[in-house]
């Protein structure tokens, strides 16, 4: 299916935000995409790799403008940050906002975490990312076909990850909705983070060593109000 309303509005932001050379890198990129099947799918008989742009996708949700296309986590990169954290992942929740075709759920899943979580708002993605669950039997991991900023956190301890999915229009949103269920065994890690800004501000996370490892990958931690350190105090 074309959308051609989000292909229109999706090509106005990044000319407007980004310019012509990354409009045009990312068209390129796109093809490129098309073609290649990486290690992880020839590994496992998976099918996550590839770029999707939301564009050509089913997403029933006014959030569909603020989202960014599918592009899958680096297994490596994503074992690097989990090991990192050093958090024992059998009484921890993964969950992934915007999990695309599943890969990420399938390399935290096999990490040991005790469930694991993915939410997708694109149809075809959710589909994907549900057929590879079954594939490979992990029966600790589902898929939410829904909206992130709709999602209701778990309480307990959790690890967020965000591959850049959104702007801060929708991420604004999953903090407030995170707020209630905010502890300090709570983990945000962001790849690419572009709306960083919003974590740093948020008054119950607080900014964290990056993995020596993944250093395109922001953590943050859950913090209570008391413990937190803003940047003016530190100064
Ligand atoms: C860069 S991909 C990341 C895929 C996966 N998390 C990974 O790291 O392999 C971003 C994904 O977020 C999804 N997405 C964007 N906005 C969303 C929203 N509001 N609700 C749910 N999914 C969203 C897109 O459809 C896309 O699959």
């Amino acid at each position: 299916m074309l959308n051609v309303r989000i292909l229109t509005e999706k090509v106005a932001r990044v000319l407007a935000e980004e310019g012509i050379a990354p409009l045009c890198r990312r068209a390129l990129s796109h093809l490129r995409g098309q073609r290649e099947r990486d290690p992880f799918d020839v590994e496992n008989g998976t099918e996550t790799s590839g770029l999707e742009p939301l564009w050509k996708l089913s997403i029933d949700s006014p959030n569909a403008r603020h989202g960014e296309r599918y592009q899958a986590t680096s297994p490596q990169e994503l074992v690097s940050v989990l090991e990192y954290l050093g958090v024992d992942p059998a009484s921890s929740t993964f969950i992934d906002l915007g999990c695309g075709k599943g890969r990420t759920l399938i390399v935290a899943a096999r990490f040991g975490f005790g469930k694991v979580i993915g939410v997708e708002f694109a149809q075809e993605l959710a589909a994907t990312a549900q057929a590879n669950l079954v594939s490979q039997r992990l029966d600790n991991a589902v898929v939410l076909r829904a909206d992130a900023a709709e999602f209701t956190f778990p309480p307990g301890s959790k690890v967020i990850y965000l591959y850049n999915p959104f702007s801060e229009q929708v991420l604004a949103k999953v903090l407030d909705n995170l707020r209630a269920f905010r502890n300090d065994r709570l983990y945000v890690v962001y790849k690419s983070p572009r709306c960083a800004r919003l974590l740093d501000e948020c008054d119950f996370l607080q900014r964290h060593e990056r993995a020596p490892r993944a250093p395109h990958i922001g953590i943050w931690r859950g913090v209570t109000a008391e413990a937190r350190v803003t940047p003016e105090a530190v100064a």
